[in-house]
């Protein structure tokens, strides 16, 4: 989302400099080609050399040097700017903006670029509240700004109010959130996709479940990759992994409230992508409370309801892909499955290896299709799988 992307890092003055240092070299890992821009007042608290360094770029500060004479540099960096990133954004910067100053390179900057701006504000609880702090950040907002909202904690005065610098990820996640709603080219935009994760628990009693080795690692990343690319996401989860914000999150834990889930927005769905582990079996009845120990002990099971074939059946304009976790007899298993369940793709892996599959970061898999030659995708992390497995379902949906 970052990759070669050109980011106008503004950094005003506030005690977070410091913690704008980091935001800006997780960008720049990112792939991100950064520009650093400060104010007067943040060279006083970090000094550019810092952020020249690191950025491994000159750091604008006096919009008179004008060092190189075929450029006016504050327009230069206004028209040469993807994004513009406010991070610290002190008081009297929120301010200038709003009011439309131009008194310092960044200010200058800042009026001039016809970008998208994110404003990171930092500062004390009470300059943060006051009504004029306030009304500029809206100015802002309203002009289509991203303001992102600071963090509540111990602040530099020494108490706790809401005023704090939010931790590097969670502005990058924000930041993508706002990338992917202003982008209105993404591939799938307008399109609404389910994602089922991990593996299902099924109760023996209050503190004992049957499950499986399923982590959730691979719905999750698929769940990730289908939002970058412009998606409405509803993540049906029984994994505890974390989800971006911008990914609707339904935590589950057993098949049946799987079923129920899937089923009642399976209709308002585009695709629905099952990588859910589902127990096939759950135990006959639930025990109220924690089974004392016995000598043996029979568990009667059931079998659960198939989610995918259910959906199959109920299919209309929808997408519907399945995996298929084999040890053995990979391929015929997966065509069988395909067919059966009236699916569109399905993503066949072979669990019986430790490198692959359940619990790892990395799989191989083959993609089958109803019609067309089916697709390997090698050994990889399981974020490129996924990044794979939704280009494949974007040429389904074309
Ligand atoms: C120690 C110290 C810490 C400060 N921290 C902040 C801050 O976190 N946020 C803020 O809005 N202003 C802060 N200020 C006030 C600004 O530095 C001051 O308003 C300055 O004029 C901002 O200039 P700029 O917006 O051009 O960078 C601080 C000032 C000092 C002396």
């Amino acid at each position: 989302m970052f990759k070669d992307k050109k980011i106008a890092f503004y950094v005003t003055g506030g005690i977070a400099v410091y913690k704008s240092i980091q935001l800006m070299r997780d960008l720049i890992k990112l792939g991100a080609e950064v520009k650093v821009a400060m104010t007067p007042a943040a060279a006083e608290f970090v000094a550019p050399l810092t952020f020249q360094v690191l950025s491994k770029n000159a750091v604008h500060m006096d919009t008179f040097s004008e060092e190189l004479p075929q450029y006016v540099q504050h327009i230069h960096l206004a028209d040469w700017a993807d994004l513009n990133i406010v991070a610290p954004a002190t008081a009297n910067t929120v301010a200038k903006l709003a009011h439309g100053f131009a008194d310092n390179f960044v200010t200058s900057a800042l009026l001039a670029t016809t970008s998208p701006l994110f404003v990171v504000p930092a500062m004390n609880e009470h300059m943060y509240e006051h009504p004029a702090t306030q009304e500029n950040l809206q100015i802002l907002q309203n002009r289509g700004a991203y303001i992102m909202e600071p963090e509540t904690g111990f602040l530099a005065e020494g108490y706790s109010g809401k005023g704090r610098f939010p931790e590097s990820a969670a502005i990058i996640e924000a930041l993508e959130s706002f990338l992917i709603d202003l982008d209105e080219q993404l591939p799938l935009k307008g399109k609404s996709i389910l994602i089922t994760a991990g593996g299902t628990k099924e109760r023996i009693d209050p503190v004992r479940y049957i499950s499986n080795d399923s982590s959730g690692k691979m719905g999750h990343a698929l769940a990730e990759a289908a939002c970058r690319q412009g998606a409405e996401v509803t993540l049906i989860t029984a994994s505890s992994l974390p989800v971006h914000k911008k990914i609707r999150t339904i935590s589950i834990d057993s098949a049946a409230a799987l079923y129920k889930e899937v089923d009642q927005r399976f209709d308002q769905t585009d695709a629905l992508i099952m990588a859910a582990a589902v127990s096939d079996y759950a135990p006959a009845h639930q025990a109220d409370h924690k089974m004392k120990k016995q000598d043996q002990l029979t568990i009667e099971l059931k079998k659960n309801r198939d989610i995918l074939k259910a959906m199959g059946k109920k299919k209309a304009h929808q997408i519907l892909i399945g995996f298929a976790a084999e040890t053995e007899h990979i391929e015929q298993y997966a065509l069988k499955k395909l067919k059966e369940k009236n699916l569109d793709m399905i993503v066949a892996n072979d669990v019986g290896q430790s490198d692959r599959g359940f619990n790892t970061d990395q799989n191989e898999v083959t993609i089958y299709f109803r019609a067309e030659e089916p697709a390997t995708i090698l050994l990889t992390d399981k974020t490129k799988v996924a990044e794979k497995i939704v280009q494949l379902l974007i040429q389904q949906m074309e």
